[in-house]
C-alpha cells in the first residue's frame, strides 16, 4: 500500500527520499508528499504521482533528515490536503503512516476537546496530533511520547515521524505494516521496502511488530513494546538495481513477462535431479514428517496468488493425494476455526506482507497448524513467521500486476507437490523423474512462447475495445481462466469473468453474442473432449473464440477464430505455460487502450491493510 522512506545523514535528503519514493511508487500512487528539517519543517505534498512532487519542489527542499510518502487512499479521498506527511498543530512534527488507525474517531474527538483541530479526513493526522498532546505535557523525550500515543492507538500502523525540536532523529514504530532500516556508512536510511534503501545501503533492519526505533545518522536503538532494547540482526540485502529497473523494456510487467524463464530456472535450481528422480526443498525438510502426515492442507492467499493456490490445489491431490482446501485468506479469518494441530497451512505470498495472509497465517498458527510460507520477498514479515518455507526466487516484482510471481508460486506448488507424492508413495521414482524432466523443460518452452508475441498483439488489437471477455477453462485451466481475467481487469479495466468450462451453461451463457470474445484455455489432454464440445456451445451462440491450445488439439484450432499455439506438456505443467499468452493478451490491451500498465487505477502492490 503506501510507501514510506526517509532519510537521516550527511547529504540533501530531498534527492535520496525522491528516488526511494519513485522506486516505492508501485505501492501505491494517489499522491506523495515530504517533509525535511532544516531548522523548521519544510513541507511539500499532493495529489498525483512522485514526479509531479518532483517537479513542485525543485531544489528547494532543503535539508539532510527528512521523511517521504506515497499514498494509496484509505481514510479520505486522494487530493492535495490528505496527503501524507501530516503535521501537528504547531507545525513542528511530521509524520506519515502506512496502515489504519480503527479508533482514530474517538482519539479525534478527544483531541478536539483538548483544542486540536483537523484539516484532514484521514486517520493519520490524528497520530501526529495525539504525539503533539504527549509532548506538551513532557518534552524531554520524543520517542516517549510516540510510545504513549502508540498506546492509545489501535489498529496498524508503519509510521515515521521527525520534529524540529529532536532535529537529528527520526523515529519509526511498526505494527502490522512493513518497515525497515537501512544501515550506511554515516547515514540511515528507512523504508517499507527494501527497494527504496537498495541504491545506498545492502545492510538492512527489519523491524517486528511492536518495535519502536529511534534513529540517528550514525546509529539506531529498537525497542520492543514493552520498552525493553534490542540487538536486532543486520541483514544483507540480496537486490541489485537492475532487477528493480525496467532495463529497456517499456513497462516492468512486460520485462516480468519476459523473465519468467530465468525466474522458473531460478526457482528450481538447486531443487531437482531429474536423474535420480529428487527434488529437495531446504527451507522444508525439517517439517517434512509433519507434511508428509498432514491430514489436509489448507491453503490461503489473495488475488493472484490464492489461483496459484487453486493450481496448487489440483497438482497436490493428483499427485499426493492428499486433501486440500483453498481459502481466500481474508474469509478464512470468519469462518469457523476447525483448523488445528495436524493440519498444515501454506500461505501464498509475493510481497510476504498482505494483511489478510499475514492474518490467517497467525490464526493457523495459533490453533496449532503447521503453517509454511511460499513468498518471493525474502526477509518480508510472512516469510519470518511461517514455521518454514520455500521461497519461490522470482526476483523483484514491481508491475502491480502480478506475471512471474504466479509462475514461480505454481513452480514451488509442483515441486512440493511432487516430493509430498515421493514421501507418500503416491508416485513411483520412474515417474518423478518423467516429471522433473518435463518440468526442467518449462522455462525454454516458455521462451519459446515468448518469441511469438506477433499473434498476440494482432488478436490484442481486434479486442481492446470489447467491453467485456469471458475466460473458460477445465481442470488445471480453470484456475489460468480466472488468473487471465483478474490480469485484463486490472490493467485495462475490461470486465472479465473466469469460469470453469462446463458452468458456463449454469449461468453465464446468457452473455454470449456475437460481441463477446471468450478465451477458451484448452490445454489439458483429459479435458480435450469436453472443451470442444464446450467451444460448439459459444460457437453456436456466435461468441468469438480465442483459444490457447497446443498443436496436439487440431481440433480446437480448427473451430477457434483465433488460436495460440503453446508447447505441448504434461497436464499438470500446463498452467505454466498456458497463462504467458493471457498475461501478454491482457498487457497488450491495456497498451492498446492506452492504461497506465505499472500502475492501474486504485490498485497498490502490496495490500498491507484488512
Ligand atoms: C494481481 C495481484 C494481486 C496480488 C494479491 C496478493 O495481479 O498482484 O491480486 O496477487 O494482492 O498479493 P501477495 O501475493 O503479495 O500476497
Amino acid at each position: 500500500m503506501c510507501g514510506i522512506v526517509g532519510y537521516i545523514g550527511n547529504k540533501q535528503a530531498s534527492k535520496i527520499i525522491i528516488d526511494g519514493l519513485k522506486r516505492l511508487e508501485y505501492r501505491g500512487y494517489d499522491s506523495a508528499g515530504i517533509a525535511t528539517l532544516n531548522g523548521k519543517i519544510q513541507l511539500n505534498k499532493g495529489k498525483g504521482k512522485v514526479a509531479n512532487l518532483e517537479k513542485m519542489i525543485g531544489d528547494s527542499q532543503n535539508g539532510s533528515i527528512g521523511i517521504g510518502h506515497t499514498r494509496w487512499a484509505t481514510h479520505g479521498e486522494p487530493n492535495d490536503i490528505n496527503s501524507h506527511p501530516h503535521i501537528s498543530q504547531n507545525g513542528k512534527l511530521a509524520l506519515v503512516h502506512n496502515g489504519i488507525i480503527e479508533n482514530y474517531n474517538t482519539l479525534k474527538k478527544k483531541l478536539n476537546d483538548q483544542g486540536y483541530e483537523f484539516y484532514s479526513e484521514t486517520d493519520t493526522e490524528v497520530v501526529a496530533k495525539l504525539i503533539e498532546s504527549f509532548l506538551e505535557k513532557d518534552s524531554s523525550s520524543l520517542k516517549k511520547a510516540v510510545q504513549l500515543a502508540l498506546h492509545q492507538v489501535t489498529g496498524t500502523y508503519g509510521i515515521a515521524l521527525v520534529h524540529s525540536d529532536f532535529p537529528d532523529q527520526i523515529i519509526v514504530a511498526r505494527k502490522g505494516s512493513p518497515l525497515l532500516l537501512g544501515v550506511g556508512d554515516g547515514e540511515m536510511l528507512i523504508a517499507s521496502d527494501a527497494s527504496a534503501v537498495a541504491a545506498y545501503t545492502d545492510k538492512v533492519v527489519y523491524l517486528d511488530d511492536g518495535e519502536i526505533a529511534v534513529i540517528t545518522k550514525d546509529d539506531y536503538t529498537v525497542e520492543s513494546s514493552d520498552q525493553v532494547e534490542l540487538t536486532k540482526e543486520i541483514h544483507e540485502l540480496a537486490l541489485s538495481l537492475e532487477e528493480i529497473e525496467k532495463g529497456g523494456y517499456d513497462h516492468f510487467m512486460l520485462k516480468e513477462i519476459f523473465e519468467q524463464p530465468k525466474a522458473i530456472s531460478d526457482c528450481l535450481r538447486g531443487r531437482i535431479n531429474a536423474e535420480e528422480g529428487t527434488i529437495t526443498l531446504g527451507g522444508i525438510e525439517n517439517v517434512m514428517d509433519q507434511l508428509v502426515n498432514a491430514n489436509r492442507i489448507v491453503i490461503a492467499a489473495c488475488g493472484t496468488s490464492w489461483h496459484s493456490g487453486l493450481v496448487g490445489e489440483y497438482l497436490f491431490e493428483y499427485l499426493a493425494k492428499v486433501p486440500v482446501e483453498v481459502e481466500y485468506a481474508s474469509e478464512f479469518r470468519y469462518k469457523e476455526q476447525l483448523i488445528g494441530e495436524g493440519d498444515v497451512m501454506i500461505v501464498i505470498s509475493q510481497s510476504g506482507e498482505t494483511a489478510d495472509t499475514l492474518a490467517a497465517l497467525r490464526e493457523a498458527q495459533s490453533r496449532g497448524a503447521l503453517v509454511l510460507g511460499v513468498v518471493n520477498v525474502v526477509g518480508s514479515t510472512i516469510a519470518r513467521e511461517t514455521d518454514a518455507g520455500v521461497y519461490i526466487h522470482a526476483g523483484p516484482e514491481i508491475g502491480v500486476a502480478s506475471t512471474k510471481a504466479f509462475t514461480a508460486q505454481v513452480t514451488v506448488l509442483t515441486l512440493m507437490a511432487i516430493r509430498l507424492g515421493l514421501e507418500k508413495g503416491t508416485i513411483k521414482k520412474e515417474e518423478a523423474q518423467k516429471l522433473i524432466k518435463e518440468l526442467a523443460l518449462i522455462p525454454s518452452k516458455i521462451e519459446s512462447i515468448l518469441e511469438n508475441t506477433d499473434h498476440i498483439e494482432h488478436i490484442s488489437r481486434l479486442f481492446s475495445y470489447a467491453p467485456n471477455f469471458l475466460y473458460l477453462g477445465r481442470s488445471y485451466s480453470f484456475p489460468v481462466a480466472l488468473e487471465g481475467a483478474l490480469k485484463l481487469k486490472e490493467i485495462s479495466y475490461i470486465h472479465a469473468e473466469g469460469y470453469p468450462a462446463a458452468e458456463m451453461k449454469h449461468g453465464p451463457i446468457a452473455l454470449i453474442d456475437e460481441m463477446m470474445p471468450v478465451v477458451v484455455i484448452a490445454a489439458t489432454h483429459h479435458t480435450n473432449d469436453k472443451m470442444i464440445s464446450n467451444i460448439e456451445e459459444v460457437k453456436a451462440r456466435k461468441g468469438r473464440i480465442i483459444a490457447i491450445t497446443t498443436s496436439e488439439n487440431g481440433e480446437v484450432s480448427d473451430l477457434a477464430e483465433f488460436s495460440t499455439i503453446i508447447p505441448a506438456t504434461m497436464d499438470v505443467f500446463s498452467p505454466l505455460l498456458s497463462v504467458i499468452p493471457l498475461q501478454l493478451l491482457s498487457y497488450y490491451v491495456a497498451v492498446n487502450r492506452g492504461c497506465n500498465v505499472d500502475q492501474p487505477r486504485n490498485l497498490a502492490k502490496s495490500v498491507t491493510v484488512e
